[in-house]
């Protein structure tokens, strides 16, 4: 067991903030169109509940019991498993398959198998006995936890656990963890722990997106590291009630707003008008659930008739479910997450290279038909270079 990280300590005032002016407001507005995406939902009670999606299968766990859809259909319901703190789509380590693993209300480590059943695995991770809090995949093969007293990384092969003290809240991704300590915001390298301290008092939401960038808020302002100070984003009307990192973006509710985060910016959504107790959970592939304890929705950038994301989400995304997702979902064993559009069209060149002219990928044992592959080249020739 190793013990305390050091510390990089880079001061951050949040002088400037005015909790009483709202200019930013309106001036700032940029807006984002999203729309509802039909999916069937059966009615549970309870104003909390974690949701785990990937292509097909849904898993929602709300106060009252977990359900499980497949497709548009209700496929099986786990009464022994309720009121989640966490839950994410993980390989373990190599060769262990994608496993749904939830964290329970009493603090264990769940693995849903496709059943419907359910399997304690917190021994697997040396977290038996500990209160585990939530999990986050920081990068592909590596998990993180949060715990009483502690967080634990696993590389796929250790699980290291550090004594860092009761953290408040807890993020993973782009390589990097986040958490809050006593108004204080630690970000750390998974393998080199190298990073910067922030304090920011009163912080109490906390996300990263893929590329490592730290989203926080504080009331109603949100604030991103920008590569070793955290900025003010933006400052809202109301409070924000959670964050949650979604494929490339990451979501807010603040509580009747739905924003999202991309590229530095807040943009405040068209087309969604939360209702109070609304919370956001993030999705792989992009999308976002937002559930307000009677209702779960999912809501997706609309198109805004760009033919690049309309033909990804008719032609890519089904290749990417039926094949690339085996290897490139968030925590697969390919090295990149190909879940969602914005990170096929970053990863553009990687994907022609390997696909339309090497001819590398998928891997030998995986087939591909000659009609996917022309789709993706011809996707491929509609975005460009
Ligand atoms: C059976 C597992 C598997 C499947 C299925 C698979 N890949 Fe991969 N992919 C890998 C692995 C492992 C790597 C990393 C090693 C390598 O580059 O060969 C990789 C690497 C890649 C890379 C290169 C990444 C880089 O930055 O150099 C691209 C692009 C890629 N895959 C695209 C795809 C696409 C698109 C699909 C679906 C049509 C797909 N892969 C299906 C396992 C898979």
């Amino acid at each position: 067991m190793r013990t305390l990280w050091s510390v990089t300590l880079a001061t951050f005032t949040a002088c400037g903030t005015s909790p009483g002016t709202s200019a930013t407001e309106g001036s700032l507005a940029a807006s984002v169109t999203v729309s509802a995406i039909a999916w069937s939902a059966a009615p549970w009670s309870g104003d909390a509940a974690v949701v785990l999606d990937r292509n097909d299968l849904v898993i929602v766990c709300a106060q009252d019991k977990t359900s499980v859809f497949l497709g548009s259909a209700l496929f099986a319901q786990i009464a022994d498993l309720k009121g989640c703190r966490g839950a994410a789509l993980v390989e373990p380590w190599r060769g262990a398959g994608t496993w749904s693993l939830f964290v329970s209300s009493d603090g264990n480590l769940v693995r849903v198998l496709d059943g419907g059943t359910t399997e304690i695995v917190s021994d697997r991770f040396g977290l038996a006995g500990k209160n585990v809090h939530t999990l986050g995949i920081p990068a592909n093969g590596f998990l993180a936890f949060a715990y009483d007293g502690g967080i634990a990384i696993s590389n796929g092969y250790n699980v290291t656990t550090y004594d860092v003290g009761n953290t408040t809240a807890f993020a993973a991704g782009g390589h990097r963890v986040a958490y809050t300590i006593d108004g204080r915001v630690y970000v750390r390298d998974i393998e080199t722990l190298a990073g910067s301290t922030f304090d920011l008092p009163g912080v109490d939401h906390l996300a990263i997106d893929e590329t490592g960038a730290v989203v926080a808020s504080v009331a109603r302002a949100v604030y991103r590291d920008n590569g070793g100070t955290l900025e003010l984003v933006r400052e809202l009307s109301a409070p924000v009630k959670s964050i949650a990192a979604s494929g490339s973006a990451i979501w807010i509710t603040a509580p009747s707003d739905l924003g999202r985060i991309f590229g530095g910016q807040l943009a405040l959504t068209k087309g969604a008008n939360l209702t109070e107790g609304s919370r956001a959970y993030g999705s792989s592939s992009g999308d976002v659930w937002v559930a307000d304890g009677k209702n779960l929705v999912r809501y997706r950038v609309a198109d805004d008739g760009d033919p690049a994301r309309v033909a990804w989400e008719r032609d890519m995304q089904p290749i990417y479910g039926s094949i690339c997702s085996a290897c490139h979902a968030p925590g697969g064993s390919g090295q990149l997450v190909l879940s969602n559009y914005d990170a096929w069209v970053y990863k553009r060149k990687r994907i022609k290279e390997r696909i339309v002219v090497a001819l590398t990928m998928p891997p030998a044992g995986t087939t591909m038909s000659e009609e996917n592959r022309t789709k993706i080249a011809g996707w491929l020739t509609l975005v460009g270079e």
